[in-house]
């Protein structure tokens, strides 16, 4: 926890203040990490599952991750992986139920070209309406709302002169509404993915360049995946004057969750009158 405490501002942990409880659920979080890390080691066979893996990659010569190395993996890989996903599956999920047109458009394309499960990746990426969908719900709401790059050198930044470790932010939410990169940005609309796609750097979920999302082939699959597994089971409605909330916290997520009925998949679409900020963020 040294390396934590020296990283934040207040280096001094007094019982009581944000900091002091912050520390306390960081151990408590390090210490059940550690056991897994141990109970991983115990097993017989490797498992398939990240820390597992994790576990097995320590063990290659040249590889250098001690326990604290692999404890730090398991979370950031927690917070990467999961809560990203997470939130862009509960966008998702919202604005499918919240746009009965391209619902119906969906629910009728995965019928007509998922018929074994699973699905090989070559037949999920010819479904022009689940990738329009899962797209668009990331442009206007994207989980990773901004990332940040410091500067290792002076330089320039279209016009603007930046020192040594000045920071940059670059918002993937505000880029995303740029109006001259995307026609009526506020506008739900899978369908304008179907007319080109924009520049590796105006559309930026997953980030750009050397550092780009290491899963992010990964995530768009697995989101792609079980959006078909739910439509093929089920029709999902927004619980009538829901407060809807977009929150940037760790993550652009719904801040009080997206309270859904679970029907019968009778393809009887029909979206929900709701409350909150969501209103002004998107355009049905
Ligand atoms: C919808 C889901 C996801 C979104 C929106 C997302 C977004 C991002 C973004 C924007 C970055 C760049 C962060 C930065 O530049 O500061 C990033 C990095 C990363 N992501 Fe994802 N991600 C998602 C899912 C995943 C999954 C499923 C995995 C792992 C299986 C993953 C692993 C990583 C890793 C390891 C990095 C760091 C890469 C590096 O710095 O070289 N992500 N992700």
């Amino acid at each position: 926890m040294d390396v934590l405490a020296r990283k934040l501002p207040m280096q001094y942990r007094i019982a009581g203040t944000p900091l002091a409880r912050l520390m306390d659920q960081a151990e408590v979080l390090e210490r059940a990490i550690h056991e897994l890390i141990n109970e991983k080691r115990q097993e017989k066979e490797t498992g398939k599952d990240v820390l597992s893996v994790l576990v097995e990659a320590a063990k290659i010569d040249g590889i250098e991750m001690n326990d604290t190395f692999l404890a730090a993996h398991a979370v950031i890989l927690h917070a990467a992986a999961f809560i990203t996903t997470a939130s862009a599956l509960a966008w998702t999920m919202y604005l499918i139920a919240q746009n009965p047109k391209f619902a119906a458009a969906l629910h009728e394309e995965i019928k007509n070209n998922i018929t074994d499960w699973p699905p090989t990746p070559e037949t999920v990426e010819k479904l022009p309406f689940l990738d329009g969908l899962v797209r668009e719900s990331l442009r206007l709401l994207p989980p990773v709302h901004h990332t940040m790059r410091t500067t290792t050198k002076e330089t320039e930044l279209l016009g603007v002169p930046l020192q040594t470790a000045d920071r940059v932010v670059i918002s993937a939410f505000m880029t995303h509404r740029d109006p001259a990169i995307f026609k009526n940005p506020t506008q739900f609309d899978p369908t304008r993915w179907f007319e080109g796609k924009p520049g590796p750097f105006q559309y930026i979920p997953f980030s750009a360049g050397p550092r780009l999302c290491l899963g992010y082939q990964f995530a768009m699959l697995e989101m792609k995946l079980v959006v078909i597994r739910i439509m093929q089971r089920f029709r999902m409605n927004v619980i009538p004057d829901s407060i809807i909330e977009a929150d940037i916290r760790l993550t652009l997520r719904p801040v009080n969750g997206i309270p859904m009925v679970v029907n019968n998949p009778d393809g009887a679409f029909a979206a929900s009158s709701v409350r909150g900020n969501i209103n002004e963020l998107v355009q049905n």
